[in-house]
Formats: C-alpha cells, structure tokens, sequence
C-alpha cells in the first residue's frame, strides 16, 4: 500500500538552528500527525545538507575536516527535532554512503542518457571568497572591494540539460492545480518560467571544491551541492530498495518561499522527468518568520531567543504559538508579547482551567469518576451542536493546511465549554437537594469531560503532549485514529478522573 509521504527541505550544516527550521519541522509534524489520525500510514523524512562551499570554507577557517562540523551541526538539528517531538520516521544526512550511491546511480543514469554534456562556464570569479559573481554584484560599474580580485575565467564544467524541458514543466504546473500551493506560489513560477532558463552547471572541479559527491564518470569534479541536496528525497524514500514503490512519489515536500525558486519547482521536476520518474504530488510553500534568526526584543527592552521559550513554557505550548499564529504560505512576526498572549489565554484560560475545573469538580462532587448523562436539555443540545458543526469544520481546514483558523475555530469550542459551564453552574447544583438539579450535576460534569474529550482529540497533531496527558486524565488511552473517535459520546462515562493540574502554570518570572 502507498504510504504518504512527507519531506521537510534538509537543513544547511553551516548555521545553528533557529526559529524559521523550528517551524517547518513542527508544520510538517502537524500534517503527518494528522494524516496519522485520519488514518494513513506515514513516512516522514527530515535531514542535513551537507556538502557545499560554505560548509568547506569554515571547515578551512577552523582547520578540521568537514565531516566534524557536520556532525555537530547534525547532533544540534537531531536534538532539536526530539525537543519539539517531531515524529519523523529516518534523519537523511547527504554524506551518508546510501545517499551519495543514489545521486551517483542518478547521475550516471542522466549522463547516459546524453542529459548531462560537458561545456565551457565562463563567468566573472572571486578568488577571495571563492564564487562565481554575476554583473549584478557590481556597484557603480565596480566589484565591491569585499571580493577581492575579481577575474573572468573559463572552467570546463558539466551541465545538465533543463532548458529542453522548460515547455514540458510549463505544462505540468498549468494542468496539475495541486503541485504548488498556495497557488499564487505557482503563479511566481510560471512568471520566472516565461524567461528561457539555462541548462545548469551540475559540477565544481574538485581541485576547486573538495567536499562533495564525486561524479561518477569524471572523478576530476564533485556534484554541485543542488543536485545532490534534492536527491535526498528519493534517497529517503529508498530509491534502490523494495520500499520505495510504496514511499515515492512523495506527497509533500514541505519548504520555504526562498527555496522554491529556481531549486524545488524547475529543478527537481525537470531531474525527475529526465530519470523517468514520478514527480512529487505537491510542494507546500510556508512563509517566513521574520526576526527568526535574530533574538527578540521584549517590550522590557531584554531580548530572547525563540527557541529558549521551549524550555520554559514546553514543546507544546511553542508548537500552538508558531501554528496558531502563522497562516500557512504568508510570513509572520514572533513576538513575545504575543506569545505569552497566546499562552496565558488560550492555553492557560480555556484549556487549562476547564481541565483543572473539571478535575475539581469531579474530585469533589462525583467520586473522581465520570458520571453519567441524566438528561439533555436546552445547554447541553447547544453545546452538542456546537461539536458537530466545529468538528467538520476543523476537518476541512486541516486538510486545506488552514491550521490557525482550525485552531482558531477548536478554542471557541472549547470556550463554547466553559460557557456551559458557566450556564450549568455545577458548583450551584452541587449546594441543592433536588433530584433534578442532582440529574444536572452529573450531566455537567459528563458533559464538561465529553467536550475536553473531542476538543483534545482533535488538537493532538499540534498538541501531542499535552493532548496525551489530558486523555490520560480523562481515564482515557491515546487517540490513535479520529475515525470513531469523533462523534460525541458517553464513552467516557465510569472513567476514573486524575488528580487536578495545573497545565500551563503562570510564567513565575520573566524570561
Ligand atoms: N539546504 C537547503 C535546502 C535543501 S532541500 C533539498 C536550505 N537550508 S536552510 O537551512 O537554509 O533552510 C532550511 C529550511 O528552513 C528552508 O525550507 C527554509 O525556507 C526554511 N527557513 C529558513 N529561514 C526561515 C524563516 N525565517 N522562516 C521560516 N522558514 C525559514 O535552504
């Protein structure tokens, strides 16, 4: 059976970890651990780029070999994933052996088939900081005295043919609507594609650049980091092996705005095509968290770095913040502010003390056990409403990458909640003698416990831990699917109620 499969862009090994990868690991967890619940089976891969110039140059200015700082930067990025609970099923490194025998099977594969030519690259180069440059670096007629001396030179390089495929990808993205989103995206490649695109340089000699893939048939050149950085996708999928009929074509590779253009939507659809094999079925393009790589100020003129938030308020709490905040496919500012705002009222106010109350009021009034439904009134047909229609809804936005309005739409449930909570007033019904009002009680309470129950379930792609405890304290094992866990219900009913906690304790201190 094919498996979805998921990729997030594999992250540079020149630069530590920062708010802007943070996000696009937890935005394509929160898509696997909801086509999880909705029942697929999942593969999802993440990594670690690690050839190129750049990584080879601080090598040089640190003096140790490359692969010491890649697996440094590989160790900070691994462990970053763990802190934020992503649920990734392998870490793809590209100076691991599987991957380079993929790109060197791929490459031999092209140049047999005449798409990969040798040629003559002429440009304008600087021998300081070791790059290519384009008349548009210049200033005022000049090179910027930054480059050094800057020489025109020949350099016989490999190149692969992309430009014969320009019309076919033309085609492709008009009549798949699907292959970028959001659309307006596909729309920006489209434009880029109306200019004829080059065929592009696929080699660096090695005498140049050391640290990269060899090509396999001219061992005088090493593969530019590109194309070899976009293979790891089939890599992962297990190109080569019995598994990669049920991982590939991929269904999402997940990436940034800067990285669609020219790389995700004219390169690696034209390698593909070349290699006769499928394309992926969509790219989904996130936005930008601007300030990401710098610290934050607070309004108290201190300054922070995004991810130390982690350690203080949880994963969970971060992973609502980035979700909540950010509409998938447009930038967004982080701010502090915000994020306490975020904290302290949706999670604090509406989900953390209708839990706490509901424990309370279990422990006190029924036993620390859920009691049953006794009659459904007027509150309780309003709040049942509410569910069904919430829940469709939350659906369709997730599907539709929608989260922070599916989210959006979750909290006025759960508020919807505390609102009958409110109308109930379990703590007055809890103070009269009659049967009715006793009948009432025992309602509220299921009822309350019902609610956090579906609200719960369905926040568990974005709040996995907490969602796991909440369950848990509902008497409740982990969800596993939402299929026949949706529909509102009086399972829970008999179930033992945990003691009272405090989810999203007040910040004691600033930060
Ligand atoms: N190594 C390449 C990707 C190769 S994929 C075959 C790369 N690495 S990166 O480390 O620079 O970026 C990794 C991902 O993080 C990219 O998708 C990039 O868009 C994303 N982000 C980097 N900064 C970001 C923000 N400030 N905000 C959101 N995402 C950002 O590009």
């Amino acid at each position: 059976m094919k498996k979805f499969y998921i990729t997030t862009a594999i992250d540079y090994a020149n630069g530590s970890p920062h708010l802007g990868h943070a996000y696009e690991k937890v935005l394509t967890d929160v898509v696997a651990r909801f086509r999880r619940l909705r029942g697929d089976t999942v593969r999802f891969l993440t990594g670690l780029d690690e050839h190129g110039q750049k990584v080879h140059k601080a090598a040089l200015a640190l003096g140790v070999e490359p692969i010491a700082i890649c697996d440094g930067f590989a160790r900070d990025f691994q462990s970053l994933c763990k802190v934020l609970n992503i649920s990734n099923d392998d870490y793809i490194r590209t100076t691991e052996e599987r991957h380079k025998r993929v790109v060197g099977q791929l490459q031999q594969h092209l140049f047999d088939k005449g798409e990969i030519y040798q040629g003559e690259y002429r440009g304008y180069y600087s021998v300081k900081e070791e790059q290519f440059l384009t008349e548009k670096e210049m200033v005022d007629g000049k090179w910027p005295a930054h480059y050094g001396e800057v020489n025109e030179i020949i350099e016989h390089n490999y190149f692969f043919r992309l430009s014969k495929y320009q019309d076919w990808l033309i085609d492709h993205i008009q009549s798949n609507e699907d292959f970028i989103f959001p659309r307006f995206r596909a729309r920006q490649v489209l434009e880029f594609l109306k200019e004829p695109i080059n065929d592009l340089c696929i080699s660096r000699p090695k005498d140049r650049l050391p640290w990269g893939i060899p090509l396999p048939f001219d061992e005088n050149y090493v593969t530019y980091v590109w194309f070899d950085a976009l293979i790891n996708y089939v890599t992962g999928a297990g190109y080569g092996t019995d598994d990669f009929a049920q991982n590939w074509p991929a269904d999402f590779h997940v990436i940034g705005k800067d990285i669609l253009l020219p790389a995700h939507s004219v390169y690696w659809p034209i390698m593909l095509k070349a290699c006769g094999m499928a394309l992926p079925k969509s790219l989904l393009v996130h936005g930008f968290w601007l300030n990401s790589g710098q610290k934050l100020s607070k309004s108290t003129g201190n300054v922070i770095n995004p991810l130390d938030l982690i350690e203080q308020f949880g994963a969970d709490a971060f992973r609502y913040f980035l979700i909540r905040e950010m509409n998938v496919g447009q930038d967004s500012d982080f701010s502090y502010e915000q994020f306490l705002t975020r904290y302290n009222d949706d999670l604090g106010n509406d989900l953390g003390n209708l839990l706490s109350r509901l424990l309370n009021m279990g422990g006190r009034y029924a036993d620390s056990k859920v009691p049953a439904v006794a009659l459904e009134e007027e509150p309780e047909k309003t709040l049942n409403s509410l569910w069904v229609a919430t829940s469709e809804q939350v659906i369709g936005l997730f599907e539709e990458f929608q989260f922070h309005k599916g989210l959006d739409v979750t909290f006025a449930f759960i508020r919807g909640i505390n609102r009958y909570a409110e109308t109930r007033a379990p703590w007055k019904l809890a103070k009269s003698a009659a049967p009715d009002d006793l009948a009432k009680l025992n309602t509220s309470l299921a009822y309350m416990a019902e609610g956090l129950r579906l609200a719960t379930t369905l926040l568990s792609p974005v709040l996995p831990e907490v969602s796991a405890k909440i369950l848990a304290l509902l008497g409740e094992p982990e969800v596993s699917r939402y299929a026949g866990n949706l529909e509102w219900s009086e399972r829970l009913q008999g179930n033992r109620l945990g003691e009272k906690i405090i989810l999203f304790p007040r910040p004691q201190k600033e930060v």
